[in-house]
């Protein structure tokens, strides 16, 4: 499975470190929606769900989560604890969020609204939907 991660430019000085996120230029598309999970209990699974069209970033900045993904042949699982690292995830690739730290912010960058209509939430019409079954 060809999975794509980004490594952002961190603008660190005496002050800090800033990290800069901009659509179409260090996000390979237009970001449209930003959300992001916390306080997350401990032993919850997110996700479990593909999409028709909707691409996204992921970006674990604070604390560490686990992200599976399923392109419905390969399952790939990856940790994410780094406020300068980015995972993309592909409209039609089933994901999971699993084993968030207590202090874990996972943020994701959206390149639709929110619509409930592009969600594939169960895994048999997944796999139906990418022709896999
Ligand atoms: P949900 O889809 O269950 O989260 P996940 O699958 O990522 O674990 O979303 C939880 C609730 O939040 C649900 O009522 C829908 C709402 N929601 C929005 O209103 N806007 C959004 O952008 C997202 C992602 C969710």
């Amino acid at each position: 499975m060809d999975i794509k991660t980004y490594r952002f430019e961190i603008h660190g000085d005496d002050r800090g470190q800033l990290i800069a996120l901009e659509g179409c230029r260090n996000i390979p598309f237009e970001i449209k929606r930003v959300y992001y999970m916390y306080d997350t209990v401990a032993g919850v699974v997110r996700g479990k769900h593909a999409h028709k069209s909707l691409e996204q970033i992921l970006i674990c900045i604070h604390g560490s989560c686990s992200i599976l993904l399923d392109d419905g042949t390969e399952k790939q699982v990856i940790t994410l604890n780094r406020p300068d690292q980015g995972l993309y995830v592909s409209n039609v690739m089933w994901r999971e969020m699993f084993d968030f730290s207590e202090d874990a912010v996972l943020m994701v960058l959206a390149s639709e609204h929110y619509d409930e209509k592009d969600y594939i939430r169960d895994y048999d019409a997944f796999l139906k939907y990418i022709g896999k079954e």
